[in-house]
Formats: C-alpha cells, sequence, structure tokens
C-alpha cells in the first residue's frame, strides 16, 4: 500500500479479532507517532501503551461512547501535564499512527475521555496529568457491521474555500 492509499482508505473501525499486536507491528506505528512534530519542538506528549485488560477495562469508564474499547488489542492514550496539553500535537502524533496501523493492516479508532480523573486512575498518572484522548488497536473483524456514524465525506468543492470566505 503506498502512502497516499494508506490515507485515503483510513477508517475509523471498532470492532476487532482476538489476536495480538506483535511488538514489531506496534514499535512501527508508535516510532510513526514520535517522529511527529511538536509545538515549539517541546515533545511534551507520553505514550500510554495499555494491553492489560483491566487497565483496559478502567479506561472504559473514562468515556462517553467507549463501548468497544475493553476488546482492544492495545489502547494507547496521549498523557501530558495539564498545563501543556496541546490537540494538535496529539491529533500530529495519532494521525501518523492511524496512517502507519492502516499501512499493516491494523485498524485504529479515536476515542474521547471526557473524564479526566478515571482515566488518570485508571492509568496512575500523576494528579497534573491528563489523557483527553486515546487510539483503539486491533485487527479488523472480518464482515464487521458498517459503524451507525458511517457517512460520507464533505465533497471537495464544498470543503475548500479559496482565499476569501464568499
Ligand atoms: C477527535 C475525535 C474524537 C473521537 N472520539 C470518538 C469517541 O469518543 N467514540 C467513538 O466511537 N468515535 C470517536 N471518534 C471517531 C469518529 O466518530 C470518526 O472519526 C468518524 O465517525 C469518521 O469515521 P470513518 O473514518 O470511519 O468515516 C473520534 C474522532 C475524532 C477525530
Amino acid at each position: 500500500m503506498d502512502t497516499y492509499e494508506a490515507i485515503l482508505s483510513k477508517r475509523d473501525i471498532r470492532h476487532y479479532t482476538d489476536q495480538e499486536i506483535e511488538d514489531e507491528v506496534l514499535d512501527r506505528i508508535l516510532q510513526a507517532g514520535r517522529m511527529a512534530g511538536s509545538a515549539k519542538n517541546e515533545e511534551v506528549l507520553r505514550l500510554i501503551v495499555v494491553r492489560d485488560q483491566t487497565v483496559q477495562d478502567a479506561l472504559a469508564e473514562a468515556g462517553d461512547f467507549v463501548s468497544w474499547i475493553g476488546s482492544s488489542a492495545v489502547i494507547i492514550g496521549f498523557a501530558a501535564p495539564s498545563s501543556s496539553m496541546r490537540l494538535f500535537d496529539v491529533g500530529r502524533q495519532a494521525q501518523n499512527m492511524m496512517v502507519a496501523a492502516n499501512a499493516e493492516g491494523v485498524a485504529t479508532c479515536p476515542v474521547t475521555l471526557q473524564h479526566a480523573d478515571k482515566a488518570r486512575s485508571a492509568t496512575g498518572l500523576p494528579d497534573d496529568w491528563e489523557m483527553p484522548m486515546a487510539l483503539t488497536l486491533g485487527w479488523p473483524l472480518p464482515g464487521r457491521p458498517d459503524s451507525p456514524l458511517k457517512r460520507k465525506r464533505v465533497p471537495l468543492a464544498e470543503l475548500v474555500v479559496h482565499d476569501r470566505w464568499s
């Protein structure tokens, strides 16, 4: 799969098989996140890699739309001190990793962890850190149902405004 195809074919998938993700595959995905640039080059984010079922189940209490996350092969949480959390940095690392995962055949989905205290206690983060977002990863389940949120993207002509709003 070439890079452009890996980007364009990426869809968010929440149904996974029981198969583990091998360390070599996961390392390539994590490297893709590592190489994303960060604001002021500060690299404040740390990636919390969760395979442990008890921790996954505890994280399922930290979000409002998270029904599938306990069946992930891996959850990767984006953590930083609350005073320096930058969601643009999270987005860059997340998309790098999701595209790299897609190229490996690994399915992913972003998940929002609205309840900072629960995300913190699930993973043992310090009180002044937060983890507002995570990714779930797993090998895609064949014949899985479509997401209820599935729809076409906004057409390019509607998405793009040239020069000035009109
Ligand atoms: C910032 C962000 C937060 C998201 N949080 C959740 C979430 O909490 N639960 C969920 O089921 N999907 C979540 N998603 C996934 C979106 O629903 C998904 O990107 C969208 O439906 C497009 O899916 P598709 O690529 O399969 O078309 C999130 C996506 C983004 C970008």
